[in-house]
């Protein structure tokens, strides 16, 4: 288990005025979904030009007073993270790797010419946040407290030029298994759309990428599937990821190959601690290029056993089905959760939940 370090900021604590009451958090406690439910408090953090972060403070959840002209609003200078916090055995709380989503927290800030937050003072927000209102952490199946760290632009000003104040924000939303159908397995589409060129923002977590998935995400629904995959912009030929989870393949010789971080796929904390689990197991893992057609030859042939989603929200989610508009649909296995899938699964989720060994220190 990893420890602390202290934090470059004091953070001010404001007293909650009117927390809610305890019988109705119980009662939204006991089938919270997933991102609709939201902990009575927030941290934030400013950042201004010339003065750097200051400001740190646990306060009641409340609406943003924002200027309509926040550079935020109109050319969508914004960034997040989503990581999650477990209750253990022994009644503490956990996060599950947050220093890694501090790092990848800079990386897109960097990418969005917005201003990096020291380590530290990402995952004391976190802490802090947790330290607050860990009693809304949802003790059931698949349940976590899923926190939203996320930077937006708020100077206002209609030049197109790097916003010169910042607002950092942890909210925290009691979550349930992120597909509520609790399906076996997941259905992709195949998307005509692209999500991220070459030289882009698609190793960025910045809320533009997401928005831009929402018409190929909803194009996917109303075909009848859950999710969308995006192939890359060149050539629409290679596997990039789902818009909101990576990918990964499972081969019959015992071989696991996840699309390589090219720069147009955004580096997922789940994908990079399962690359550590499977090799872990014995596997040989590639992180490789992978095409659909070969994704459908493979499956044919049977070379291909399984395939799945991961991401901090999913987890890790068996695909079952894939339709491409134009060759059509094909199955994966037996179009159910697979051996390894699940086995993957269990291992990642005993260690966040404390359940096995933290041989890494991912447990903070
Ligand atoms: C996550 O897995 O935390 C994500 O960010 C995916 C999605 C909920 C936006």
């Amino acid at each position: 288990m990893a420890t602390l370090a202290p934090a470059s900021l004091e953070f001010t604590r404001l007293p909650h005025p009117a927390p809610l009451a305890l019988d109705a958090r119980t009662a939204a406690l006991a089938d919270p979904g997933f991102g609709k439910l939201f902990s009575d408090h927030m941290v934030t953090i400013e950042w201004t030009e010339g003065r750097g972060w200051h400001d740190a403070v646990v306060g009641p959840l409340a609406p943003l007073p924002l200027h309509p002209a926040a550079a935020v609003l109109h050319y969508a200078q914004e960034i997040f993270e989503g990581l999650k916090a477990y209750r253990l055995a022994d009644g503490t709380m956990a996060l599950f790797r947050p220093e890694a989503n501090a790092a990848r927290f800079n990386s897109s800030a960097k990418r969005l010419a917005m201003p990096e937050l020291p380590e530290d003072l990402f995952v004391e927000a976190c802490r802090q946040i947790v330290a607050v209102d860990g009693d809304w952490f949802p003790d059931i199946e698949g349940g976590s407290l899923y926190l939203r760290p996320f930077m937006i632009a708020t100077e206002a000003f209609l030049g197109v030029r790097p916003a010169k104040s910042y607002k950092f924000i942890v909210i925290a939303s009691p979550a349930g298994n992120y597909f509520k159908s609790g399906a076996p397995a997941v259905s992709i589409w195949v998307s005509q759309y692209t999500r991220a060129a070459p030289g882009g923002t698609g190793a960025a977590k910045c809320g533009g990428n997401y928005a831009a998935s929402l018409v190929p995400q909803a194009e996917a629904m109303a075909k009848g599937h859950d999710q969308v995959v995006f192939l890359d912009a060149a050539e629409h030929r290679w596997i990039e990821e789902l818009g909101g989870m990576n990918l990964y393949f499972v081969f019959d010789d015992g071989t696991l190959l996840t699309p390589a971080l090219t720069g147009t796929i955004l580096p997922g904390i789940t994908r990079d601690s399962l690359l550590t689990l499977a090799r872990e197991e014995g596997l040989t893992v590639r992180e490789d290029r992978y095409s659909i057609d070969q994704w459908r030859a493979d499956a044919a042939s049977g070379r291909l056993l399984e395939t799945f989603a991961c991401g901090t929200a999913a987890v890790v989610t068996p695909v079952g089905k894939v339709t491409d508009p134009v060759e059509g649909p094909f199955t994966i296995g037996s179009g159910g959760p697979g051996q390894l899938t699940q086995k993957l699964r269990q291992k990642l989720v005993s260690i966040q939940r404390g359940e096995a060994e933290d041989r890494h220190g991912w447990v903070m």
